[in-house]
C-alpha cells in the first residue's frame, strides 16, 4: 500500500454497513460505498450485537458497520500503522487507559491492548464517535496517521488513542469477538 492510498480520502477504505440511514456518517463529507449485510433479524434484536465477516477487509482498509445505533470502525491494520502505535510511549499518552471492553477497566492503552490482543494486532474495532462531543472521526487522517475528528479537531492514532484537541478519552473498543479467523460478532 502506497503512501498516496493511504491518504486519498476517497479511496474505498471505508464501506457502510447498516440497515438504516447513513445521514450521520455522511456528514463527514466522504462518499461512504453501502453495502448490506446485516442479518434480517438484526433490527428486531435490538442489534444487540451483530456479526461481521471481515475476509475481504485487506491490511489499510476498513469497514464501518452499525451496531446499537452507533458506527464502529473494523481496521486491518498494516503493519506500519501497527509499528507506530507499539513505538508510543504510555507517558506520551492524554489517555493512557486502554478503553477496551473486553480487558481490565483499568489495562493501559498500549497498543496491543487496544487491539484485538496478540496474534490479532492488526485488527482495531472502535466505537466510531469522538469522545469529545459525539461526531464521527474521518480514518486515515489527521496528525498521527489515525482519525481525524473536523468538529473541533480532535485527533487520533493509530490505535484510536486520543492525542491531540479536546477529547478526553480514547475511541472505546465495544465488546467483540472473533468467531473465526473470517468472522467478527460485536456486542
Ligand atoms: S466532537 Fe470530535 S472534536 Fe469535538
Amino acid at each position: 500500500m502506497s503512501a498516496t492510498e493511504t491518504t486519498d480520502p476517497n479511496r474505498r477504505d471505508f464501506l457502510y454497513i447498516a440497515t438504516g440511514s447513513v445521514a450521520a456518517v455522511g456528514a463527514a463529507g466522504l462518499a461512504w460505498p453501502f453495502i448490506d449485510q446485516m442479518r434480517p433479524d438484526a433490527s428486531t434484536l435490538a442489534m444487540a450485537s451483530i456479526e461481521i465477516d471481515v475476509s475481504a477487509i485487506e491490511p489499510g482498509m476498513s469497514v464501518t458497520a452499525k451496531w446499537r445505533g452507533k458506527p464502529v470502525f473494523i481496521r486491518n491494520r498494516t503493519p506500519e500503522e501497527i509499528e507506530a502505535g507499539k513505538a508510543v510511549k504510555l507517558d506520551e499518552l492524554k489517555d493512557p487507559i486502554a478503553r477496551n471492553a473486553n480487558i481490565a477497566a483499568d489495562a493501559p492503552a498500549t497498543d496491543t491492548d487496544r487491539s484485538a490482543g496478540e496474534g490479532k494486532e492488526n485488527w482495531l474495532v472502535m466505537v466510531g464517535v469522538c469522545t469529545h462531543l459525539g461526531c464521527v472521526p474521518i480514518g486515515t487522517s489527521g496528525d498521527f496517521g489515525g482519525w481525524f475528528c473536523p468538529c473541533h479537531g480532535s485527533h487520533y492514532d493509530t490505535a484510536g488513542r486520543i492525542r491531540k484537541g479536546p477529547a478526553p478519552e480514547n475511541l472505546a473498543v465495544p465488546v467483540f469477538t472473533f468467531m473465526s479467523d473470517t468472522k467478527i460478532k460485536i456486542g
